[in-house]
């Protein structure tokens, strides 16, 4: 009789169980079955190295591993790896089939993947230039395009959770995540970063599939005092509050469903053990209700870096104390045991983990994975389409600054070219770090299918037009004699140089002066009296200030990507007019480096003549194969109120012979402030197509709290009367705000 009632028991109480998840609104449901192990493995992420055969990130899958780690340790979330479609899709639907199926609760994984620029650890995948570049074409709407095809390729497969976009905003070229940044200025960072995160979490085409996107990482990484990764930074609240939160507050304005803390130290803080940073600043004051998630073991970090805790246990107290919800373990096996133990010891509340659990369960919810954990074959025909190849060869075309012309651009069909450099012949530079592995991935890993430089020069110029120096860098007089015959036969000698792909502290530099030896082979080719072309594949601007004087042209490519090579071809070729520019100062020296927005200094005022240049290249500058005239600013008023508008406007013309492309930036001067305020500030940008001739009025509306209102130490707006210079291109008009 017993028996009889026991199953009864067991198989009513699974009815209900199967109930509650398979209904689409029971959180709280949900986490009233769960055991206190269940609960802690939805807080735990794995690396999926922990789960493949040989500890690679090839998707063979170790079942054993994996079981146990799926119905002993109950995690719910994994992240990382890179393979075929196939592959990932075989992958996933096993993981996910035994977490559905073969657990108690049956809650689905959450699988976290880095696709910062396209589906880059998918062998098939679409790669996009990196954010810095794509921060260059000040195009939105691009930037929701790349988005898109980024998600169409990604969450079908089952990975459903991109730690992307990073929204740090960079302010020293050193750090060596430049590149993934928008940029060194905090509003083109929140536009752009808001407008891929609504992107990303809106395709209706994948419906019934979707992505989160991931703000990272919160806050002050990426202004290092020492310029290496995850050294320590410093910045006053009020310039914390001016210009690295912006980008975050936008990002939650925009629904971003997660964010992942900065691995580093801020103001004497670890990032992670801050209640502060993470609890009064994140959730409270600027309102944040989503996952927040470690970043890679950085539990440790705080034991083995910032040396803030003893333990692994007492790191892991502070940090779920500061608000972390899931912890990113990676191949960490004590965090589940750590916080049994607090637990235990009354250190930690079940509260605080209800509150982590509620949050990680309501993501899933949101994602639909409960109703859809697997993957799906029919959406996989929307991968690495022509389509997509399309949207890859616009963005790398709108996001490649042409910074110095010396009437020798575009190159005439008949040029004979020589292409040298460690880009003239390399998949590898053009895809950039984060491309099927971490480095990039070896130059035999990379796309059958994308050109080279060398290559698409070739197609495009013919393939008798066109020589290769196997000349990389000049290291030995034999380098140089070898190089300086290669260019015999050339009438313009294009150079690829820059950086071969890094990432995170793999990435740290003591000189951020351009190679020696690659600097050698721009003088060499200078020396030759041919006009020479630079093209810049690197992540971060490396000081070449000599060397561009005596070049005729410059163009920033930056890690343009799977069509960057013809993208570049068609730039030099005059196919495509660039329309880029830049969204960072390309510093003059190695020892000094500036942001544009910089606060007053010395040279405002004594130091006459003040340099002519502070920069090689500075901020905004891009140059087109027309012309662009600016005339007739006008201001609708010369008095603004707090709660008035001013309507600017301004004609843009066509000067030149053929069509092209201008970004306008609109920049705001404040004559006086309460505190020193920047020598300008960019408030608003778009970009105006122009036929030959062609002239238009743009029109840009002033709003006292969004552009003249600045941020306290405690991070109140406020507003002050006074003058303020409304300036854009060399243009400019002053008015005042009233009380
Ligand atoms: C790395 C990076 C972070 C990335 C994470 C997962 O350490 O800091 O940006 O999302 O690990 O790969």
């Amino acid at each position: 009789m017993h028996k009889i009632v026991l199953f009864a028991f067991i198989f009513c109480y699974s009815l209900q169980v199967n109930a509650v998840i398979k209904s689409s609104t029971n959180v709280d449901s949900l986490l009233s079955l769960m055991t206190l192990d269940e609960k802690i493995g939805q807080m735990t992420q794995m690396c999926f190295s922990t789960i493949t055969l040989d500890g690679s990130k090839s998707l063979d899958l170790n079942v054993d591993n994996f079981k146990q780690l799926i119905k002993q340790q109950h995690i719910g979330s994994f992240l990382s790896g890179s393979d075929s479609y196939a592959k990932w899709f075989d992958f996933v639907t096993a993981i996910q089939k035994v977490a559905v199926e073969e657990t108690r609760l049956g809650i689905p994984l959450i699988i976290g993947i880095d696709h910062v620029h396209g589906a880059n650890y998918i062998n098939e995948g679409t790669i996009f230039p990196h954010n810095l570049m794509m921060a260059c074409s000040f195009d939105k709407t691009l930037i929701e395009k790349v988005a898109k095809v980024t998600a169409i390729e990604t969450a079908p497969v089952g990975l459903n959770w991109n730690f992307s976009p990073v929204l740090d905003v960079a302010r020293t070229p050193y750090w060596p995540r430049f590149y993934e940044t928008f940029g060194e200025d905090s509003r083109v960072c929140a536009e752009l970063g808001s407008a891929y995160i609504k992107a990303y979490q809106y395709v209706p085409e994948i419906a019934p599939y979707k992505l989160s996107a991931c703000a990272k990482h919160f806050i002050g990484y990426s202004d290092p005092k020492y310029g290496y990764d995850r050294s320590p930074s410093e910045i006053p609240m009020q310039t914390l509050h001016e210009v690295f939160v912006p980008p975050f507050r936008k990002a939650f304005e925009a629904g971003v469903k997660t964010l992942m803390v900065n691995s580093g130290e801020l103001n004497g803080e670890p990032v992670h053990g801050s209640k502060f940073l993470l609890d009064t600043l994140l959730r409270r004051q600027l309102g944040f209700n989503g996952v927040i998630v470690t970043d890679i073991k950085d539990i440790e970090r705080i034991v083995k870096m910032h040396h803030t805790a003893a333990n692994e246990k007492e790191a892991t107290l502070q940090v779920i104390n500061a608000g972390v919800d899931m912890y990113m373990a990676c191949n960490s096996y004590t965090f589940i045991q750590h916080v049994k133990e607090l637990l235990s010891e009354g250190k930690l509340s079940m509260a605080q983990i209800d509150a982590s659990v509620r949050r990680i369960l309501q993501l899933k919810k949101e994602l639909g994975l409960f109703e859809n954990p697997y993957p799906s074959k029919k959406l996989l025909d929307a991968v690495n389409t022509t389509e997509n190849r399309k949207v890859a060869l616009e963005a790398a075309e709108k996001s490649i600054v042409l910074l110095k012309n010396e009437d020798i651009l575009p190159l005439s069909n008949s040029t004979k070219i020589l292409v040298a450099g460690i880009g003239a012949n390399s998949k590898r530079m053009l895809n950039g770090p984060w491309s099927f592995d971490w480095l990039g991935a070896a130059e035999a890993q990379q796309p059958q299918n994308m050109l080279t430089l060398f290559e698409a020069c070739k197609s495009t110029f013919g393939n008798n037009n066109v020589l290769l120096s196997k000349t990389e860098r000049i290291l030995t007089s034999a380098d140089k004699k070898q190089f300086l015959k290669d260019t015999r036969k050339a009438d313009v000698i294009v150079l690829a140089v820059g950086e071969q792909p890094y990432s995170e502290f793999m990435g740290n530099i003591n000189d951020l002066t351009l190679d020696a030896d690659q600097l050698e082979l721009i003088d060499a080719a200078i020396a030759t009296k041919k006009p020479v072309v630079l093209v810049l594949m690197e992540g971060r601007p490396r000081v070449i200030t000599k060397q561009a004087a005596g070049v005729k042209a410059v163009l920033f490519a930056g890690y343009p990507g799977i069509e960057g090579a013809q993208a570049i071809a068609n730039i030099l070729s005059g196919k495509t007019n660039p329309s880029a520019s830049l969204a960072f100062s390309y510093p003059l020296a190695a020892g000094h480096t500036i942001p544009y927005n910089h606060k007053p200094s010395e040279f405002n005022i004594y130091w006459k003549p003040e340099p002519a240049q502070k920069w090689l290249y500075p901020f905004g500058h891009g140059l087109s194969y027309t012309q662009f005239e600016y005339s007739d600013l006008q201001l609708s008023d010369t008095i603004i109120t707090p709660n008035g508008t001013l309507k600017a406007s301004v004609k843009i013309k066509n000067a030149g012979k053929i069509r092209g492309t201008e970004t306008a930036l609109w920049y705001i001067k404040d004559e006086v402030g309460s505190i020193s305020r920047p020598v300008k500030s960019l408030k608003f940008f778009e970009k105006i197509d122009l036929n030959s001739g062609e002239e238009k009025t743009i029109h840009f509306e002033i709003n006292p709290q969004q552009h003249l209102a600045f941020p306290d130490k405690a991070g109140l707006y406020r507003l002050e009367p006074g003058r303020y210079q409304l300036i854009i291109d060399n243009k400019s008009l002053w008015f005042s705000l009233n009380n």
